[in-house]
Parts: C-alpha cells; sequence; structure tokens
C-alpha cells in the first residue's frame, strides 16, 4: 500500500494540514468539504466510518453535524493530530479513532450507514479488495474520491514521493460494478490539479477558480478534471 508508511512520522503528519489547506488549499479543503457533504445529506443520528481519515478534517466536521462517526487510519502520528482536532471543536462525545488497516476493518457486516474515504484511492494498491471491505461493513452508502487519469495530474505523478494511482472513469465504473455497488452520482472538478493550487496564493487560485467554473458541467470540463467524487449505494 502506497504512503502507508509515509504518513507514519509526526513531522509528515504535524506538517499535513498546513501543506495541503494553506495559500489555495483552502479552496481545495472547502471544495472537498461540500462534496462530503452535499453527497451524504443530513447525516444527524447516523453511523458514519471514515476510512484513512488522516488528521479528522472530515471526521470532525461530521461529528459536529451529529455523526456517530468513528475515523479509522493506519497511521498513529495522523490520528494524534485528529483527536487533537476533535477536542478543539469540542465533539469528542461522537466520535472515535482507531488504529487499524483498511484491508481488514474490524467491524461486522452491515455495521455503518455511510462508509466513506477521502483521498485513499490513489493509494490503493488493490483497490477491489479496498472497495470490497467498504461495502462489506456499509447498509447503504459509500462515498470516495480517485485521482483522474486523464487529466494534468498524469504530467507530475511520477515525482511524487509515494507514488499515486489514477483512474479513468470506466474504471471506477467497474470497480463499483464487482463490488455490487450502483452509482448514485459523480461530480468531476478541478482542472488544475490541486498540487498546483496549494502552492499558489489565495488570490489568484480564486481567480483559477472562477475561470474553471466556465467549464464545470460541460463536456470538456468533465473530461480534463483531475479530481472525480463518487457516490454509490448497494444494490
Ligand atoms: C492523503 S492522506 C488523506 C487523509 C484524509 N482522508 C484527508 O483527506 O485529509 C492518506 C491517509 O491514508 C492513510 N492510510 C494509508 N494506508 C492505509 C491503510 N491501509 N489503512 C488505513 N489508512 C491508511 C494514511 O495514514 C493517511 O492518513
Amino acid at each position: 500500500m502506497k504512503g502507508q508508511e509515509w504518513y507514519q512520522t509526526d513531522e509528515v503528519a504535524k506538517a499535513y494540514d498546513e501543506k495541503r489547506f494553506s495559500r489555495g488549499g483552502r479552496l481545495i479543503d472547502r471544495r472537498e468539504k461540500e462534496a462530503v457533504l452535499s453527497a451524504l445529506g443530513p447525516v444527524d443520528g447516523k453511523d458514519v466510518l471514515e476510512i484513512a481519515c488522516g488528521t479528522g478534517r472530515f471526521t470532525t466536521m461530521l461529528a459536529d453535524h451529529g455523526a456517530n462517526i468513528v475515523g479509522l487510519d493506519i497511521s498513529g502520528p495522523m490520528l494524534q493530530q485528529g483527536r487533537d482536532r476533535a477536542k478543539q471543536a469540542d465533539v469528542t462525545d461522537q466520535l472515535s479513532y482507531m488504529r487499524s488497516d483498511a484491508g481488514r476493518l474490524p467491524f461486522p457486516d452491515d455495521h455503518f450507514d455511510i462508509v466513506f474515504a477521502m483521498r485513499f484511492f490513489h493509494l490503493a494498491d488493490t483497490p477491489e479488495s479496498y472497495l470490497a471491505e467498504m461495502r462489506r461493513v456499509s447498509n447503504g452508502e459509500i462515498f470516495f474520491d480517485t485521482f483522474n487519469r486523464y487529466s494534468a495530474r498524469s504530467l507530475y505523478n511520477w515525482a511524487l514521493p509515494m507514488g499515486s494511482r489514477l483512474y479513468s472513469g470506466g474504471r471506477v465504473r467497474e470497480l463499483l460494478f464487482e463490488a455490487g455497488l450502483a452509482l448514485v452520482g459523480a461530480e468531476h472538478d478541478w482542472i488544475i490539479p490541486y498540487g498546483i493550487y496549494r502552492k499558489i496564493p489565495n488570490r489568484i487560485a480564486s481567480a483559477s477558480r472562477w475561470l474553471e467554473g466556465s467549464l464545470d458541467h460541460t463536456p470538456l470540463g468533465r473530461y480534463l478534471a483531475s479530481v472525480s467524487y463518487w457516490h454509490a449505494r448497494i444494490v
């Protein structure tokens, strides 16, 4: 599993949010949170599992929206950041963190209403086995994102320290079908990939987003998008 070791150090975990979600990266954080909230709908009282929750930016957000949520990750240092975040947000009653491998989820079948994973499938060597585990412990919905093969990300993907798997839309549809999941909705976004946004100042990033917005929902925009958000339901 790519990136399993990469996220294990205190250094990487402490720098994670600042590195990705400051400057133009704030727009990314906002868009990802919006994608999760709009796909999952009201989560009040629902049992939710977040796979590879990292520093808990979604875990805390959904606890704050009333979900009973478990954030699972294989990295102790990333989870420690998440614990600190949950304390600061005062949502520790509705949230628990668990250190575990997403390939062997320590829960019975059909245990959660919603299971989701953000920024995880690009690290997965065997996406079909992780999706099958997510499907097994969910009694309803699945949500995840992918980085796309036919996008500007493919230009620098090879240079990333932990490598990164890119997906075509057809491959994701195949994975869903094999896992017994029906696609409920998909959104395709970010013609300029995340890696570039987070390096540019907020003002320039906002202008680029505005320009990108004119291509949203067009076939060209969908084709060039570097990220897709996939919402599926058990058949
Ligand atoms: C790019 S980070 C994403 C964190 C978070 N989902 C977010 O979007 O901010 C990837 C996370 O996947 C976790 N991870 C990698 N392999 C894993 C595995 N086999 N089981 C559980 N977590 C894993 C890493 O520890 C890391 O926290």
